[in-house]
This record gives C-alpha cells, structure tokens and sequence, in this order.
C-alpha cells in the first residue's frame, strides 16, 4: 500500500531565475504581495506555504522554477552527503513508491563527481523512505519527485523541484520554430521595456510569436502557468485544493475583454502561421495583427508605441551580413514611427553600428546561455499613462 506523511505546512521556499532577470522576478513577487524577498545567489527565497508554491508556480512569468529548499549542511567527505541527505524528513514529502530523480552541481567543492554525488544521494532517500515505511525496497512506480542538490564551496544545499518543467513551458508552444525565445526571457524583455497595455506595441521580427503573445498575455492579465500543471499537482500529500484556489484566483484577474493594438510581423509566411497558431493556443489571437512583411517595410500610424523584438543574430540560420541588413532595415521602420521606444535584444556585437544610433541605455542578458545585450532606445511619450 502507498504511505506518505503530512506534507509539511511551513516551507522554505527557493525561485530561481535566469542571471539578468531578477529585477523582473522581484517587481513580479512585491505584485504578488510577497515583500521583503531577500535575493540569493540566482534568485529569491521566501518562508511560505503549499498556497505560496501552487500561486508562484501559477503566476510568476520571468521565473525559471520554484524549489522546496530542504536542508542546508557543510559537506566534505561522500558519507557527508550520504547523512546530510539521509538526515532529511524524506517520509513527509516522497510516496513510498514515488520515482526520485536526482540531478546536482559541484563547484568550488572538495567533492566534485557529480554522478557519484547523484547516486549517493539518491542511496541516502531511499534508505531514509525504506527505513520509515518499511519493506526491503522502493518501488518506484508513483509520482514523480525531482530531488536537486548544489554542492558549493563544500556547502550541500538540497531541494525538491516543485514546478517539474521549467516556467518558460507555459504549454501554448507546441512546435518550434527558428531560433525561439524561452517564454520567461520574452515576458521580461516585455517587463524591462517601457511597455503599457493601454499603448501600442511590436515585435517586427515575430518568428513563432513569444513576444508578443508575451505581451498580450500580460496586458489582460492571463497568469504564465495558467496553462500547465506542475511536479506538486501530482503528489498525493499535496492537496489539490492549493493548486484549484491559486487557479481561480489567477481566472479571476484575468481582464481579457480590453482591446489591444498589437502587431506582430515576420517576411516568414511559415513563422507568421505557427505564430498565430501559438497565438491562438494562448487565448489572445484576436488581440494581435499578424501580418507577413520585411521588417524594411513595417509601419504604422499609431503612436507612442513600443517595439519589443528578438531579431537574428548572425549566427546560424543567418550570416552576420543578413542579420546586419536586418538591423538596418529596422532603422528604416524606426525613424518612421512617431514616438515609439524600441527595445532590441542581440548578440551581435555590431549591432548599435548597424542600426545607426546609440542606445540610451544595455543591460546584458542570456538568450539559452548566449551572452546578449538589451537595448534600450527611449522615446518621448505624452504624460498621462503611467506603467502600472
Ligand atoms: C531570432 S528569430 C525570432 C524568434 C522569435 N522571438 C520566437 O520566439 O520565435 C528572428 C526572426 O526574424 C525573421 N526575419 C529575418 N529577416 C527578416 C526581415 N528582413 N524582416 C522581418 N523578419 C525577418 C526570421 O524569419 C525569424 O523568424
């Protein structure tokens, strides 16, 4: 028969995010009414409840995942491990027939074969499971438990991953398209700009849609993870309970009856079809224009907008000098708008000579672990409305 204790009330909860985000992630947590978030080494850490994981995992944009952090201990031998993991109240969280999966880092660290740390790890739990609910051996045909250790400057910290895949799989992105954005690092490419719902906004270099479905998505309100379900959904001693309050509560602020002047355009007709059909699947198709067109050609007569977008890099599908001509071209769309801030991240480290123009202001990011920059280009907009 299945055994597992009372998961406990109070937790030690850990968000972490992608290095250059955590500005994003802190504004998203004092929204979220979780103030006084001390920042660690990359992320946030918080005191809470089984309620603080299932509305963080549901509502957090910018975020990579949410951990339950479970002990803290000084390691410098393999039987360090061993006891320090072992010593953990594994019985109140794991099934006795839940499937672990340990996965780890060693840096800076005396012990640092990470594939023996994992099997040690993993030896410890099971004893630990064994020896409190009885039996000669775990049966691992339950859920699914991702246990996660980080052994740093000989200091073993172990968590137990609550959201299963990361954040940016919000679930509307079914098929891949050229070299996508993840869906955090779009939501805050979005949430660093000077982008408000009430304006206009672009992203001229579409592709398969992220950015400004992105957007879309934050102007009505409509939770990152309101379309996925999470590690913790499937645990017997989780209550389904926490994870049914935090989706309404998320359903009840959704506002998706504003109307919105977002555009989205890529020369790709293929990117533009998979874009929309993204679109559609994240419940804001009708709140963007879709249109095939060379970024060269992109214009319109609204005013005070924002563009947001990912353009190529150089690297892959195109050569620098395509990716040039493309920064170019959107110089060319640019001058034209009246009052638009543009807001372009790259990796090409030419990119302000090849659009022409200083930015007011870089900030350095990680597109899949490529070092980037954000561009920053401001422009005057009349007083009035305001960033919420
Ligand atoms: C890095 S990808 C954008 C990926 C997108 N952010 C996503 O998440 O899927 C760059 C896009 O620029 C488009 N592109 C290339 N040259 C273009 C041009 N001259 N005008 C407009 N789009 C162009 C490509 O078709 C490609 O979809």
């Amino acid at each position: 028969m299945r055994k597992v204790n009372e998961f406990p009330e109070k937790l030690d909860i850990t968000i972490t995010c992608a290095s250059g985000v955590e500005k994003v992630v802190k504004s998203e947590l004092v929204r979220l009414g979780y103030d006084n978030v001390p920042a660690i080494n990359g992320g946030f850490s918080l005191s809470g409840s089984k309620l603080d994981v299932a509305r963080l995992n549901i509502n957090l944009r910018a975020a990579d995942r949410v951990y339950i952090k479970l002990k803290e201990f000084p390691v410098l031998t393999f039987d360090d491990l061993f006891d320090g993991v072992k010593s953990i109240n594994w019985e109140n969280y794991i099934c006795s027939d839940g499937k672990v999966l340990v996965n780890g880092k060693c840096v800076k660290s005396k012990i640092f074969a990470i594939s023996a740390c994992q099997s040690i790890v993993k030896k410890a739990i099971v004893e630990r499971l064994v020896g409190r609910f009885g039996g000669s051996r775990m049966i691992e045909v339950g859920s699914l438990y991702e246990v996660e250790f980080s052994i740093f400057k000989d200091v073993c910290s172990v968590y137990l991953n609550t959201s299963g895949a990361g954040l940016h799989k919000r679930g509307y992105r079914d098929l891949v398209g050229i070299a996508p954005i993840k869906e955090t690092l779009a939501s805050s490419l979005v949430l660093l700009s000077d982008f408000y719902k009430d304006r206009p906004f672009a992203d001229p270099f579409c592709g398969s849609g992220t950015i400004a479905i992105e957007a879309a998505r934050i102007a009505l309100n409509i939770a990152g993870g309101i379309g996925r379900r999470f590690a913790f959904c499937d645990w017997e001693n989780f209550e389904d309970k926490y994870f049914d309050l935090a989706f309404t509560e998320a359903k009840d602020k959704e506002t998706r009856n504003i109307k919105l002047d977002f555009l989205a355009s890529d020369i790709d007709p293929k990117a533009v079809k998979l874009a929309k059909r993204h679109a559609e699947r994240a419940g804001v198709l009708d709140k963007i224009r879709f249109e095939v067109k060379d970024v060269k050609n992109f214009s319109t007569d609204l005013k005070y907008g924002t563009i947001v977008t990912n353009p190529p890099y150089g690297e892959r599908v195109y050569d620098i000098k395509e990716a040039e001509g493309c920064y170019k071209g959107l110089r060319t769309a640019y001058d034209k708008l009246c009052g638009w801030s543009a807001f372009i991240i790259t990796s090409a480290k030419n990119f302000e000579k090849s659009f022409g123009k200083r930015a007011d202001r870089e900030r350095k990011l990680y597109n899949s672990n490529k070092e980037c920059r954000y561009y920053y280009y401001y422009a005057n907009k009349p007083r009035g409305i305001k960033n919420d």
